[in-house]
Parts: C-alpha cells; structure tokens; sequence
C-alpha cells in the first residue's frame, strides 16, 4: 500500500496501472475509518485490481464550521487499516490540493436534494458533489463504492454522475452495524458515554415499526419511531420520513418493498442518521 498525497502523483501511478490493463476501484472516505468503510474496502479489493482509498475531510460539505473542527481524523491509524485490507493506495491530500482556489460549481441535483438532509443542511450536497466528481475525474474508476447509511447521498451521486457523464459504476454497499444495532459512522467516536449507550434506541424503533407499518400505515409508523426514540432521555429526533427508495419522494401509503424510514437524531452534540427500508 502507498500513501499518496498529491493528485499528479495519483494520476501518474494510475495511469502505469492503467496501461497494464488494470481495473481501479474507488472508496471515497472522510477517514476515520471503521468496519464500514472495511467493508466496501473489501468489495473494491475483490472486484478490481487496483483500490484507491481516499481520505479527506472535505470542507465544502460542513455547513457547520464547529462539525468540521471536531470531525474525527486518524490518518494513521486508518492506513494501517487500508494495507490490512488490501488497497493499492492511499490518497490523503491537503485542502489546498484538492481547492487550489475556492470550487464555485453549482450542482443541479433536485430533485433530490430538496428534502432530508438536503434540506436541513444548506450546501451539503452540493459539497459533495464537488469533491466526488474532482475524485471521480482524477480516479477514473471503473466502480466506486459508497454506503448505504448515507442513503440520500448515494442516490445524489449517481444522479451526478449520470448528469455528468462519468463513466465510472457506483456500487451502493449495505449499512453495517455494531452489534447492539448502532449503524456504523465516523462520528460514533464522538458520542459521549451516556449517548453511545442510547444510540441503539434508534436502530431499534426502525426495526421494530414494521408491524404498525403494516397493520396501521405510514403515520402511525412514522410517530412510533420518533415516541420510541424520544423514549430515550439522551436521545431527540429531528425527523422521521418515509420516502420512496428510489425517488425518496415522500411515502403515504405503505407498499412492501417501496418504503425507506430515514431518521435524524441529535445525541448530546453529535447528529446520527440512519435508514430502514420496508
Ligand atoms: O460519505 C462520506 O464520507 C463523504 O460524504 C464522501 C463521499 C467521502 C465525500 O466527502
């Protein structure tokens, strides 16, 4: 494994590789790396012959400076991880190697973008998607990986990559949890002693809405979850939606198969998300 932290030297070292025939795989990350991001690590690894790992706490996408300052980083630790598992390369470049100047691209991602996450988050996505097209047209993958926990953001990235044009396949990878049912994220590490031991609570009232789901429909379902977190003294939700899987257009009545619950809760300082589907 190589660790690489300028952009020409990532393009010159794909680009041998390239000329060998090899595929390339992409794991997009913002480090702090956990089970889940092993996870699509080991996908990528078995699924193309070279795996690039990136890891950069990217800017543009904190609409919330404090949230960037406390965002986790482990740089070492996580490429310690990455060679464990396999990947070609490391890129973890500097804020001012991947924005020389400042990213003035305005992404069209409606419709998308206007609910969820998109609306509580102002500029967000549009942060993300100036990072992961600047990866996707340095990279060139053939297959990029993102997880499943951030739902909202997969279906906003293949739309991007669809709009621009981008040859690379983006693979979505199934959420993986702790075994208490907390979905695994980088911002877990956060979580204070008396909120981690909270956190479950919301895993737990997605799994367990599917008999009102069923017997009573979308809103009943909707506020057993929110009474079921907010249950939990440590833990406030900040929504609950059910959305189409597809379109994440709002759901009223429940069809097997076409219903997803994204919840966002506050724990203490620190914003989980997760999702269910149905
Ligand atoms: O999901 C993340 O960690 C980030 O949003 C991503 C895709 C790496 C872009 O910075």
């Amino acid at each position: 494994m190589q660790r690489i932290d300028t952009q020409d030297e990532l393009r010159r070292m794909l680009a041998a590789h390239r000329e060998l025939g090899h595929s390339v795989g992409l794991v997009p990350t913002m480090g702090a790396l956990h089970a889940g991001h092993a996870s699509l690590i080991r996908r990528a690894v078995e699924e193309n012959a070279v795996v690039v790992v990136s890891d950069f706490v990217n800017p543009t996408q904190f609409n919330n400076p404090s949230d960037l300052r406390n965002y986790p980083r482990t740089l070492d630790q996580d490429a310690r991880l990455v060679e464990m598992l396999g990947a070609t390369f490391l890129f973890a470049p500097s804020v001012q190697e991947m924005y020389p100047s400042p990213d003035t691209r305005v992404f069209n991602l409606a419709p998308l973008d206007t609910v969820m996450e998109g609306a509580r988050r102002p500029g967000h996505f549009n942060g993300v998607a100036q990072i992961v097209s600047k990866l996707l047209e340095l990279v060139l993958p053939d297959r990029a990986y993102f997880g499943e926990k951030d739902y909202q953001q997969l279906l906003i990235v293949k739309q991007m990559v669809r709009q621009l044009g981008l040859p690379s396949q983006i693979v979505g990878c199934p959420i993986v949890r702790e075994a208490d049912g907390l979905a695994m994220s980088s911002r877990n590490l956060l979580l204070s002693p008396e909120c981690r031991k909270a956190a479950p609570s919301i895993s737990a009232a997605l799994r367990n809405a599917l008999p009102i789901l069923s017997a009573q429909g979308v809103d009943a379902a909707k506020q057993k979850i929110a009474n079921d977190i907010n249950a939990t003294t440590a833990l406030r939700v900040e929504y609950v939606e059910m959305a189409d899987p597809e379109t994440l257009a709002p759901v009223h009545e429940y069809a097997p198969g076409h219903a997803m619950a994204f919840v966002a809760v506050q724990a203490g300082s620190v914003r989980l998300i997760d999702n269910w589907k149905y």
